[in-house]
């Protein structure tokens, strides 16, 4: 893990863990994601809401409001409750596009009985993200659930 992203890690830590609200975290991360982290333009959050994801706090272009579970690769994430790092989301088949600038995307999804959703991140890069940039977000979102609970 880089340094940068280990920082990254502590600050989420310390930004979070004085607030329990999904939302109020679910903002604040996106916002730090969004600041911190280069070539990306957009940084969020999707909640499942019955059988779709509904748009949650996030930093970058406007996007969809809701997704349904199984659809784009947030859909997709969700519904196979794994990680999905998409080099070219040109040719992911059924990609949302809610910001034609966006080529590269990670979605990371989460589970439980209190909070369902996804994290998702998007650059304007194709392969803008590594096995690296994909632990780094899947650790800020067990950082997320942590505060949360
Ligand atoms: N591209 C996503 C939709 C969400 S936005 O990029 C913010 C998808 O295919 O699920």
């Amino acid at each position: 893990m880089q340094a940068e992203y280990s920082l990254l890690l502590k600050q989420a830590e310390a930004l979070l863990s004085s607030e329990t609200d999904f939302i109020a975290n679910a903002a604040n991360l996106s916002a730090l994601i969004f600041n911190n982290v280069a070539r990306i333009n957009w940084a969020g959050f999707y909640f499942l809401q019955a059988d779709e994801l509904v748009l949650g706090p996030f930093s970058g272009q406007v996007a969809c409001s809701r997704i349904a579970v199984g659809a784009g690769v947030c859909g997709t994430a969700f519904a196979k409750q794994k990680t999905l790092l998409v080099a070219d989301v040109h040719q992911f088949a059924g990609h949302i596009a809610c910001d034609v600038a966006s080529s590269s995307e990670v979605v990371v999804p989460f589970k439980s009985a209190q909070l369902s959703g996804v994290l998702d991140i998007d650059s304007p890069e194709k392969n803008r993200f590594t096995k690296i940039d994909q632990q780094f977000f899947q650790q800020m979102v067990a950082i997320y659930l942590k505060a949360c609970s």
